[in-house]
């Protein structure tokens, strides 16, 4: 793990609460203070569900043990989903799952995976695994049906043709012709409706190796001859940029332009640039800091991206897409090096609710972001094992930030101290950060998290009327390096809050370290 040179965390905090004219006080249990001040008569723009969206491969146990076991399974399930795993994302109210990749999606052939014959073929890109081809197009878009979610398929452009992508689009959504029969044929009458596709993946790299301009003329090939049949409409996603890539973006803006409704965004909380990612569930305070800061460095990337798409595309026609975000992490030891499969603690929790508090900020622009991935790979809201299932921080943090779903955003000043500077391409890492969202109905919700990992915070939210009323959670743990194992699946959850008062128009608390409270307006 790469790490930047920092004094030791306690001088470095106590510099910046002084700094900050906070209390000064280097003890480990300081009690640092912080004001959010929101103002409900700016709210603007709507938090899209699909922010909240979920990414599932076909790498390691993402589909098979981990959502697809078949119908033969000893594993409870309802026609091969495991029972466990679909009862915990109905819970979540997934929006919108991404399918099959990834890297995947560039070597798949969606016809292995329709019908009574399908050949197993070596997944080359994760793990050399065998792919029986049992979970297809069939099976993943029923599931977001069962789900009530939006599928986006994720094309294969690196190594298929033209063709094969196009027929892919009737066969899931045209009403006649043979591609409509042989659907009918492997049993669905109907077609689907298929909201988001993508034209590639990481084209730049595991997609192709393409250069930018070589991209932008496959696009256009590809997506001309991917159309709308019957009520469909697809939105055509173009394989964007990873982070720093801005050269990416501009050249497929000038290339591409108006012929597609998104452009995607790949960034991940971790370091490639050392064989190591560091352990999910060992770590010290300098690698935690190092890795919040890493998240937070998401925010001047989105708005380099944006600042390029709004030259081209002032009206704002064209949506962002971070369909791969998240924490990523040295396997667990024992485990298959190219199934990605990693722990999930606290810290994880902290950069999933921190980085939700950027996207809000950004929805004009973002239309949605999906999450790597969604089970047993890399930061995932539920882990299996065999007949077990488990749930992660990252999935409660999610279930409490689904308050803010289809709320306006509400702009807000918090002023916390500094806990980190700056550096490289790590960005300044504050105590506090938070989300305040409004519904139709005129109710508040407020997310705050504090991200220091010793000290509470005693926060006051500036609420800017009276009269109001609250029921809250929080996620919390003793430690920061907790997780919830197989053995002790419930260690890490959300429990009521309730210590906190209302005076006025001032909402007051004090947020323990390492925490994550949501507000909910009654
Ligand atoms: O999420 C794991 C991999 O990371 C995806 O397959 C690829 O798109 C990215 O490099």
């Amino acid at each position: 793990m790469k790490r930047i040179i920092l004094a030791s965390f306690a001088v470095v905090a106590g510099l910046m609460l002084t700094a900050c004219g906070g209390n000064g006080d280097q003890s480990p249990a300081a009690t640092g203070t912080a004001t959010i001040t929101i103002h409900q008569d700016q709210a603007a723009n709507i938090i899209p569900d699909e922010i909240y969206g979920q990414f599932a491969e076909h790498l390691g146990t993402g589909i098979y043990g981990g959502i697809w076991v078949g119908k033969n399974s000893s594993i409870p399930n309802t026609q091969g989903y495991r029972n466990d795993v679909l009862e915990a994302l109905r819970e979540l109210e997934v929006p919108v799952i991404r399918w099959p990749g990834g890297c995947f999606a560039d070597y798949y052939h969606w016809e292995d995976g329709i019908g009574d014959n399908r050949p197993a073929m070596v997944n080359s890109s994760w793990g050399g695994t065998v792919e029986n081809n049992s979970f297809g197009t069939h099976e993943f878009l029923n599931l977001c049906e069962m789900l009530g979610c939006e599928p986006y398929i994720s094309g294969n452009v690196g190594s298929g043709s033209v063709q094969e992508l196009a027929n892919w689009v009737l066969y899931m959504t045209a009403d006649g012709g043979v591609w409509a029969d042989l659907r009918a044929k492997n049993g669905r009458k109907e077609p689907w409706k298929v909201k988001y596709l993508g034209v590639g993946n990481e084209s730049w790299g595991c997609g192709g190796q393409m250069t930018p301009e070589y991209y932008a003329g496959e696009y256009r090939r590809y997506a001309e001859y991917c159309r709308d049949y019957g009520g469909n409409h697809l939105f055509k996603v173009a394989s964007g940029a990873s982070d720093y890539d801005y050269d990416w973006t501009e050249v497929l803006m000038a290339g591409i332009g108006q012929r597609m409704d998104g452009i995607s965004l790949h960034y991940y909380s971790t370091t490639f640039d050392t064989p190591s990612h560091g352990k999910a569930t060992d770590f010290d305070a300098e690698d935690y800091y190092w890795t919040v800061g890493k998240s937070m460095g998401i925010e001047p990337v989105i708005r380099k991206h944006i600042a390029i798409m709004d030259k081209y595309d002032p009206e704002n026609r064209i949506k962002l897409l971070v369909d791969e975000w998240g924490t990523w992490w040295d396997v667990e030891e024992g485990t298959n090096p190219g199934h990605l499969f990693q722990q999930n603690t606290m810290r994880d929790a902290i950069v999933a609710a921190t980085t939700f508090d950027i996207f809000h900020k950004y929805t004009e622009r973002i239309n949605m972001t999906n999450i790597a991935q969604m089970v047993n790979v890399l930061q995932a809201m539920i882990l299996t094992q065999d007949d077990k299932m488990l749930k992660t921080p990252t999935y409660f943090v999610y279930k409490m930030y689904n308050t803010h779903r289809g709320n306006k955003y509400v702009p807000a000043e918090i002023r916390s101290d500094l806990l980190q500077k700056e550096e490289g391409r790590l960005a300044d890492v504050h105590a506090i950060s938070s989300t305040t969202s409004v519904s139709q109905a005129g109710k508040l919700s407020i997310s705050v998290t504090n991200v220091d990992l010793d000290n509470e915070v005693d926060v006051t939210v500036n609420l800017g009327a009276g009269g109001k009323a609250f029921t809250a959670e929080i996620l919390t743990s003793p430690d920061i390096k907790d997780y919830n194992s197989f053995d002790e699946p419930a260690k890490v959850g959300t429990v009521a809050f309730s210590e906190f008062s209302v005076d006025g128009e001032s909402l007051t608390f004090k947020i323990p370290a390492h925490s994550i409270v949501t507000f909910v307006e009654k």
